[in-house]
């Protein structure tokens, strides 16, 4: 995969092969049932974000299903908050968590349900 446009810029994203490569087969391995986390480290402004973004756009087109969330600058969010966005995102398509997974989940599952903050 040379390069992916990443969604709104119109331009093209360059290099990346080798962080595009390792994503895509770890979206791969989601894909299959084997979860797992990439952490994205680096400089302000080196491109985490539009990383990030030309991965969910890949993944969107594997048919995964796309969630985001993101902490607040100025601080004060609720605990927890990237999680409670994304799983707010997912939660109209996902069946009622069984006890097990109600109770892994704790306060986030309904905090997902609530209105977002103002
Ligand atoms: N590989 C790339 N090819 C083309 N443009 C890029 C690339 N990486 C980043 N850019 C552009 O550089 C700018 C900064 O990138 P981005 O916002 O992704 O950085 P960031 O690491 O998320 O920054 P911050 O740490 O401030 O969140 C954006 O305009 C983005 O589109
Ligand atoms: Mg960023």
């Amino acid at each position: 995969m040379a390069a992916l446009a990443a969604p709104g810029s119109g331009m093209p994203l360059v290099g990346r092969e080798a962080e595009l490569r390792l994503l895509g087969e770890a979206l791969g391995d989601a894909l299959e049932g084997r979860g797992g986390l990439r952490l994205l480290a680096g400089e302000p402004g080196i491109g985490k974000t539009r990383l990030a973004e030309a991965v969910a756009e890949e993944a969107r087109h594997r048919g995964a299903a796309v969630a985001r969330g993101a902490a607040w600058d100025g601080g004060g969010a609720p605990a927890l908050w990237p999680w409670t966005e994304a799983l707010r995102a997912l939660r109209p398509e996902l069946p009622e968590p069984d006890e097990r997974l109600r109770l892994a989940l704790g306060p986030l599952w309904q905090g997902a349900a609530e209105p977002a903050p103002a």
